[in-house]
């Protein structure tokens, strides 16, 4: 009896600590970026939504934001980007999560942009 208690333990014990573990992505992107890089929207930003054909679906008659040149900003700001909270923003969110595959470098590019305030530069 004393050694059924202790499976019972043993097995609850390990259940509640494997059960506490989970990623927390998006936190720990593998990419640092330097403290002082400056994130550029027009030559950091938007080349990833070329590279990757985001326009495909993301244009004025289709799927938003529209990502289209020269919509992209005013579509994605403030909709889509929170400025100075990359994890409360879709765009980076939603590509954290795994949309389109999107390199980790990128990813950071976006969340640094989207963290120094998501500016128009
Ligand atoms: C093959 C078509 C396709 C491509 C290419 C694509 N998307 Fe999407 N995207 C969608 C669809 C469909 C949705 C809405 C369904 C969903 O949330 O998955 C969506 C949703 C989103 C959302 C969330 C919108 C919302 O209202 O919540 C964002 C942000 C986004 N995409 C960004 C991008 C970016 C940035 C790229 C390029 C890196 C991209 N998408 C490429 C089809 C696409």
């Amino acid at each position: 009896m004393k050694k059924l208690l202790k499976i019972v333990l043993v097995s609850s014990v390990s259940l509640l600590f494997f059960s506490c573990y989970y990623d927390e992505f998006p936190e720990d992107i593998p990419v640092d970026l330097p403290e002082d890089q400056v994130v550029s929207f027009s030559e950091d930003i938007t080349p990833i939504f070329v590279t990757y054909n985001c326009t495909d679906c993301h244009n004025a008659s289709g799927q938003n934001p529209d990502l289209t040149p020269g919509s992209e900003y005013n579509s994605l700001v403030p909709s889509y980007v929170t400025a100075g909270n990359s994890n409360g923003s879709k765009l980076y969110t939603k590509l954290a999560e795994g949309h389109r595959n999107v390199d980790a470098t990128s990813l950071a590019l976006i969340k640094k942009w989207i963290d120094d305030g998501a500016e128009n530069n």
